[in-house]
């Protein structure tokens, strides 16, 4: 679509979208207002990574949870913060007032938010793909590989249905052999997973394809590791990492993954229905697309995978608020404040005769999802006895027959120690211990 001459893009964009209501520049003012005051924070209290000072009370009220909500469950979804949900309805805003810019000028900024996204992570824009989740990125992976009857495809004892699934249906369809490398549900060490990985291989091998961030226990699957080892034996590696972007500091260079699928709307902030699909420069044309429309053969990035048809982009705008909502923090602060909050969690159910922790400590091997179980208290308890007292939701997680059944917390940025303390007191309570 043609700028009109003498305005610049941007200016463009005003132009377009300048509606009555909620205008442009209205929108820029209120995110805007809102970031100074995190900026301004940000500068004073960057040397200060104390659990509660008025840094992260600040960040905390950019969230708009009902009554005192207060959520530690990120799987599934999480929270958007304000400027990101400002953004999200100013531009489903515009499919109403003017459906034209909606298909026309709303998809110029693609590329620009994939590029944004790339930098996030540390690629290069030829290497993301814009999907709609982890489940549907791991889908076009799995089913748009070569592999024949009689590969081999390793994984671990603690996927996620939205992983295993499109590998089950790949065995059906072309005889491909999915086997499960058992680990302990507490690794002790990096080695020990990858050596777990590394006895399982033979020589009809083509493939690890495994969780990074494990949904039942909170492992932090050690990617770099795996890689190298993938990369000595020629295997192609595939990460599912639904809950990882937002919550780690991810560099997708140093991980060396081939194929890395992420939920920003988990950890990030996003909405829901925005995904990551990484594709490392080297393996694109390893894999075929699986939803497409015209023009398919020539496109030789990562975006080849972006699913075909007509989409929300204002779901893109979104994104976009997101990640300059978390790069406004910073993504490693943000990755030490979730360990920070986890480590403090483990060292206080440590303390609790009858409280197991699933997940290791090793902040290596660990971030923001803690697992646990309470011996003789079933897991449900706990869920209802913090929502009914403190309005706060964790979930149950894992099963008996595997030993993982209990509950899992999670501890996003939005969280404080008081919040942490909640959960110990209602474990210490639960299992009759004095408060
Ligand atoms: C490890 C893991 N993989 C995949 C998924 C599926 O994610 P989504 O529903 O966002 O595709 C989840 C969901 O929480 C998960 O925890």
């Amino acid at each position: 679509m043609n700028v009109p001459l003498g305005l610049s893009r941007r200016e463009f964009a005003k132009y377009l979208l300048a509606g009555p209501a909620v205008s442009l520049s209205a929108l820029e003012g209120l995110n805007a207002g809102i970031y100074q005051k995190v900026t301004a924070l940000n500068q004073k209290y960057l040397e200060d990574e104390a659990p509660d000072g008025p840094f992260w009370e600040e960040i905390r009220g950019l969230y708009d949870f009902e009554d005192r909500f207060i959520m530690m469950n990120n799987g599934t979804l999480g929270p958007m913060p304000k400027p990101v949900f400002n953004t999200l309805a100013r531009y489903f805003r515009v499919q109403m007032t003017n459906p034209f810019d909606s298909y026309n000028y709303l998809p110029t900024f693609r590329e620009a938010v994939r590029a944004k996204l790339a930098a996030f992570v540390n690629a290069s824009p030829d290497e993301v793909a814009l999907t709609s989740n982890t489940t549907e990125g791991l889908n076009f992976v799995i089913n748009g590989l070569d592999l024949k009857d009689g590969d081999e495809v390793l994984t671990s004892n603690f996927e996620h249905p939205g992983h295993l699934g499109p590998w089950k249906l790949k065995e059906k369809r072309t005889g491909v052999r999915l086997k499960q490398v058992d680990l302990p549900i507490t690794p002790r060490s990096v080695d020990e997973i990858v050596g777990a990985f590394a006895a399982a291989i033979t020589p009809r091998t083509r493939m690890i394809s495994v969780s990074h961030t494990v949904f039942i226990t909170g492992l932090i699957a050690p990617l770099k590791e795996l890689s190298r080892l993938a990369r000595d034996k020629g295997l192609l590696i595939m990460a599912d990492s639904a809950h990882g972007i937002g919550m780690l500091d991810l560099d997708m260079k140093a991980l060396g993954m081939d194929f890395f699928a992420s939920s920003p709307y988990k950890w990030l902030g996003a909405p829901t229905g925005i995904g990551l699909l990484y594709v490392r420069k080297e393996a694109l044309d390893k894999v075929w697309p699986t939803v497409v429309s015209s023009g398919w053969e020539t496109v030789q990035r990562a975006a080849k995978l972006d699913p075909s048809g007509q989409r929300s982009d204002a779901m893109l705008f979104a994104l976009d608020e997101a990640l300059n909502f978390n790069n406004r923090i910073g993504k490693s602060r943000i990755e030490r404040r979730i360990k920070a909050l986890s480590a403090r969690l483990k060292q206080e159910l440590g303390k609790i005769s009858g409280a197991k922790v699933h997940t290791p400590s090793d902040p290596y091997l660990s971030a923001g999802l803690t697992a646990f179980s309470m011996a003789g208290v079933e897991p449900e308890k706990l869920v209802n006895y913090l929502r009914e007292k403190y309005n706060l939701v964790i979930r149950t997680m894992g099963n008996r027959e595997a030993g993982t059944y209990g509950v899992r917390v999670s501890t996003p940025i939005y969280i404080s120690t008081k919040e942490i303390d909640m959960v110990v007191e209602g474990v210490r309570t639960l299992l009759g211990h004095r408060t």
